[in-house]
């Protein structure tokens, strides 16, 4: 199943592409299953379904964990680096980390979980992340991991649309400098909510913290009475493993769900191709795993793979900007895997935190995210992989639960600032405006996929239409991706960026209209439109024409603060403007529709391509904007 040259890549292609389903069932063959599927594949895209492995019975963390106690039993699995390089790292061995899934799985089970019943997880980038997901994932549960980052409604949100019965997080949580108080959030939140029976809390910080009678305990309070086995929880492969929530370009974030058997064998066989994984290889991984790229490439694709991957508590400026450098050096990393939005922030600081460092050990390097410039590309060429190692640059999405388009280390010649080829079993397809499929090289549209893969979404939770509406409707019989792509004279693809009213900052998925919603919360303002813009460091910046109610008698500055402050609160500080801009009107359509086409330009300063404004209302408007904007 192991592809190491360009040559087993086309077989392996063209045999996905001819016989999907004994492609992946021959690729399935190879994990723990108490029970053979039924049936590969079924599936419909007309009126959304996709189920994978029908009927196969097994449990993902038996193969995570149980099945490599066999020969690397004491093999690191888990090396954690704290966010303080002063504090001890910690190391878990499978055994370990076996030991101590099955203990918290016990405790899961002593507050009342059980099968398909949901566990909201809100925690700093800490071992016991890992282990409280594999638990759920042990005794059946669902796990809903939200980014600790967001603000308490935003959880609160989270937790209500998933009906969560049990929260885990922790007292507190270091970020560089800062020591969040996250037990207060999570107070704050479940003040309005009710399907919470229990909070379980980590001691982290030592922060003080108020502990609610008959709901909530520490953590260690409750492992240390626990048993140190537990029987894995027989799951059936279309059983629902997580909820993770994004944002879409309407509405509020929805729940994406990804199934147990689909996405174990589609991350594994990402993971090991993508990447080129070798036995003994040191793995890590920079994203937060409150993200689909920690889900997929911090836990569960190495942890199947039988890797050893890092985690980091911290962020990549703290102490210094030397920070991952020094992470990498001191583990000897083999293969590096980080967003643009880092390197760009890295590539600023300067190279005398790079050279401090023996990063001889990298052997790959990868990106995920946002489109990746070609300066940060060759910077990450040239300085952190010394021109020797291959950069990978995956395009995937939280819905696609796994990489699809990508070089394979080393495998395929790569280029620049391109995602370059499919993997086995991936479908990509680009469509013009009127849904035609664009055929041949050299062309530009709407990238969708053709044809279900494993780890694909399987509804969005508790609303089946809205997954159908949002991702098989704009192109009938096709997932549209939202992204808009190119494909080069090689057959390359190459990723444009959101096509919809999403904005990537700094590798996070922001709607437009979530943010235009929180800040219409603040009483002064009137009504508001935000738009992305090319933003240096984080590829996107929040760009938002606000107008406020002139008898509120708040001078811009003050509603500047308060803008910010408001969104903070709503959504979290991922989510705050970068620019405001208090105008007194907004350039609309007859029906009312704002024009966010003419405010995009606007935001980037080109105003020469603001293209017909005849349609507008009040064309004057759009004068008194590129005034205050000063384009
Ligand atoms: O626009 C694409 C961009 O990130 C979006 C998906 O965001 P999210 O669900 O948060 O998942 C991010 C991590 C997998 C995509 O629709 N994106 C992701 N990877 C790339 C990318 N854009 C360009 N190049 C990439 N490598």
């Amino acid at each position: 199943m192991r592809i190491r040259t360009l040559n087993d890549y086309t077989t392996a292609y063209r045999q996905s592409v001819e016989n999907p389903e004994n492609f992946w069932s021959n690729v399935a063959e190879r994990f723990l299953w108490q029970k053979k599927w039924d049936k590969v594949l079924e599936w419909d895209f007309h009126d959304y379904k996709a189920e994978w492995f029908k009927g196969a019975k097994f449990n993902i963390t038996e193969n995570c964990l149980d099945r490599h106690l066999l020969n690397k039993a004491d093999q690191v699995a888990i090396i954690w680096e704290p966010n303080d390089p002063s504090e001890n790292e910690v190391e878990l061995t499978y055994r370990q980390l076996h030991e101590k899934v099955c203990e918290f799985s016990n405790v899961l089970k002593s507050k009342g979980v059980q099968k398909g019943d949901r566990v909201c997880l809100y925690m700093p980038m800490v071992p016991e992340l890992a282990i409280a997901m594999l638990a759920c994932a042990r005794v059946g549960a669902i796990h809903s991991i939200v980014f600790a980052g967001f603000s308490s409604s935003a959880l609160a949100d989270r937790i209500n649309d998933a009906q969560a019965k049990v929260v885990i997080t922790s007292d507190g949580n270091y970020r560089g400098n800062k020591n969040i108080p996250v037990k207060d959030v999570v107070d704050e939140a479940l003040e309005n909510c009710t399907s919470i029976t229990s909070c379980i809390v980590l001691k982290r910080t030592e922060a003080k913290v108020t502990m609610q009678e008959g709901r909530d305990c520490w953590w260690h309070d409750e492992v240390s009475k626990a048993e140190k086995t537990c029987q894995a929880e027989v799951m059936d492969s279309e059983d629902p493993l997580f909820i993770l929530y994004t944002s879409g370009s309407t509405g509020k974030p929805k729940g994406v769900v990804h199934h147990g058997g689909g996405y174990m064998v589609y991350s594994q066989y990402s993971f090991s191709n993508v990447f080129q994984y070798e036995e003994g290889d040191v793995y890590w991984c920079t994203a937060d795993i409150g993200w689909i790229t920690g889900h997929s490439y911090i836990v569960y694709g190495p942890l199947l793979a039988g890797a050893t991957t890092v985690m980091f508590e911290g962020v990549p400026t703290f102490p210094d900007a030397g920070r991952f450098w020094e992470i990498v050096d001191k583990y000897k990393v083999n293969t590096f895997y980080t967003a643009p939005t880092a390197i760009r922030a890295l590539q600023a600081k300067g190279l005398e935190f790079v050279n401090k460092y023996d990063l001889s050990s990298l052997r790959v390097l990868g990106t995920v995210g946002e489109p990746i410039n070609e300066e940060a590309w060759d910077w990450y060429h040239e300085h952190i992989g010394k021109r020797r190692c291959p950069i990978v640059d995956t395009w995937w999405q939280t819905e696609t639960g796994g990489i699809m388009i990508s070089p394979l280390a080393g495998v395929t010649p790569t280029k620049p600032t391109y995602a370059t080829l499919p993997l086995p079993g991936v479908q990509p397809v680009l469509l013009d405006q009127d849904g035609n499929e664009l055929e041949g090289n050299n062309v530009q549209g709407n990238l969708c996929i053709k044809f279900p893969w494993p780890s694909m979404i399987r509804t969005t939770y508790g609303d089946h239409e809205r997954c159908k509406q949002v991702y098989f409707s704009t192109y009938a019989g096709y997932y549209f991706t939202g992204d808009g792509c190119r494909r080069d004279e090689d057959g390359y693809y190459r990723i444009l960026g959101r096509v919809d009213d999403v904005i990537n900052v700094s590798g996070h998925r922001i709607g437009t209209a979530e943010v235009e919603d929180a800040i219409n919360m603040n009483e002064s303002v009137i009504e508001s439109a935000v738009v992305g813009y090319p933003h240096e460091i984080k590829g996107q910046g929040i760009y938002a024409f606000v107008i406020c109610d002139e008898n509120s008698g708040k001078d811009n500055d003050t509603m500047l603060k308060e803008i910010i402050a408001t969104v903070s609160r709503v959504i979290g500080p991922i989510a705050k403007p970068d620019k405001v801009l208090m105008v007194s009107g907004l350039p609309k359509t007859r029906s009312g529709k704002i024009m966010r086409r003419i405010l995009r330009k606007i935001a980037e300063g080109a105003t020469d391509q603001l293209g017909d404004t005849s349609t507008l209302i009040d064309p004057t408007v759009v004068e008194e904007i590129k005034e205050k904007a000063g384009v």
